[in-house]
Parts: C-alpha cells; sequence; structure tokens
C-alpha cells in the first residue's frame, strides 16, 4: 500500500504544530522524523523531545529515521517519546540482527536504512526479520538534494527479492523524492515515499500531499507486477 511521508526537516521549525497539522488534514500517511547526531552524517537536527510534543498533536505514524552512532542508546527514549517505527543504518549497526531484535521487543516496527552506496547484499540476512527497508536516494545529512537515479536499480532488485520470497515488504526511498520522480520511485518498487522540501517547500503544502499521493496511487495501478 502507497504511503505519503512527508519529511519534517524541511518544514517551518518555528511553527511545527500548525505544519504537522497542515499535512495530517491533507491524509499524509506517515510523518518522517529524521534524527541527525552531526557524527554519522555531518548535520545535527532534533532528539526526542520534539517527537514527544508532536506526539500529543498528531496520530500520524512516526517513522523515526535514525541517523545516529550507537543508535540503540536511544531506542527507549524514541519509543517512550511516541515513536512507531525505528529506522537505523546498516552502516552504525556492527550487531543488526541483535539491534532489530531489540527494537522489535520495544513493541515498535523495525526497519533498516542503507546509504546509496551500500549495497543490498550487506541486507540479505536481515531482511526477514525487518518491517521496512529504506534506501536512501541522497547521501543522508541534509533535505533538498537531487534524487541519485541508479537507487531506482536497487529498489527494483529489492521489490523482486521480496516478490520471489512473497514478503510485504515495505520499502521506503529517501532523498529528493518529488512530483517529477515519485513515479518511477513506484514502478521501481517503492511504497513508502519520504518528501521534505517537494512538500514542506510548497506554496500549499497540503496540495502538495494530495498531488503525491494521486500520482503515486496512479503509478502503482499501471505497475504490473506478478
Ligand atoms: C536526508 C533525510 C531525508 C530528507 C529528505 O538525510 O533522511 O528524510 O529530509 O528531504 P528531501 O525530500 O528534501 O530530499
Ligand atoms: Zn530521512
Amino acid at each position: 500500500m502507497i504511503k505519503i511521508a512527508p519529511s519534517l526537516l524541511a518544514a517551518d521549525m518555528g511553527n511545527l504544530r500548525q505544519q504537522v497539522a497542515l499535512i495530517e488534514e491533507a491524509g499524509a500517511d506517515y510523518l518522517h522524523l529524521d534524527i541527525m547526531d552531526g557524527h554519522f552524517v555531518p548535520n545535527i537536527s532534533y532528539g526526542p523531545a520534539i517527537v514527544q510534543s508532536l506526539r500529543k498533536e498528531s496520530r500520524l505514524f512516526f517513522d523515526v529515521h535514525l541517523m545516529i552512532e550507537k543508535p540503540e542508546q536511544y531506542f527507549a527514549e524514541f519509543v517512550k517519546a511516541g515513536a512507531d517505527l525505528l529506522c537505523v543504518h546498516a552502516e552504525t549497526c556492527p550487531h543488526l540482527h541483535r539491534t532489530i531484535q531489540n527494537i522489535k521487543e520495544l513493541g515498535v516496527k523495525a526497519a533498516v536504512a542503507i546509504n546509496p552506496a551500500t549495497s543490498l547484499g550487506l541486507l540479505e540476512d536481515i531482511l526477514p526479520e525487518v518491517d521496512m527497508v529504506l534506501l536512501m536516494s541522497v547521501n543522508p545529512g541534509f533535505g533538498g538534494q537531487k534524487m541519485i537515479p541508479n537507487v531506482l536499480k536497487k529498489v527494483k532488485r529489492l521489490r523482486q527479492l521480496a516478490i520471489l520470497e512473497g514478503w510485504e515488504l515495505d520499502i521506503e526511498i529517501d532523498g529528493g523524492i518529488g512530483l517529477e520522480n515519485v513515479a518511477q520511485a513506484v514502478e521501481a518498487g517503492a511504497n513508502v515515499l519520504v518528501a521534505g522540501s517537494a512538500i514542506f517547500g510548497a506554496a500549499d503544502i497540503g496540495n502538495a500531499v494530495k498531488e503525491m499521493r494521486e500520482k503515486a496511487q496512479q503509478a502503482n495501478e499501471l505497475t504490473w507486477r506478478p
């Protein structure tokens, strides 16, 4: 099922409550929350306190993307703050199997992300354990970058594998997604679509959510899968 996941990183930080209400009213599914530590990625965003205060305002599914080193140190805090899903980067987790189990034990969904230059092969033995895979389509750290087209091939390969294995895997694509390329991402096999600047940077934020859903839905209906 198609899920639209606006990324808060591009929102007006002085008006978060209002910005989240706009996407929720327009029918967004997820709120994508980018947590950055200035170590794993060269930028710092926000932490659990923001997640907690938005939790009181919103019923959206909170999709927490942890771009931080030693992410396991913060799992309990983010779950307490209201996360519905925690996503770790494979590049930060030498004991990925244990890390994924730790997330599940906290009663939330577990996802794993990889950077554009990281091979899908790294995930081969953890795929049956995760609810979602996030494929980065830009190098993580900043919003507003251009999608790296080669990542679409990786999306396609992962969707083919999921179909072959009979897994109902959610595949999230994150970075540089907008109205001009969302159909390509869906055709390749992504069903969770993150968009920061394309939504929060639009003149009409609510309309941007609706347009993105329409484009994605249409592409999904036109894509044949076995
Ligand atoms: C980048 C983040 C993204 C970012 C996407 O490191 O993971 O979620 O907010 O922003 P856009 O859609 O502007 O590329
Ligand atoms: Zn993200």
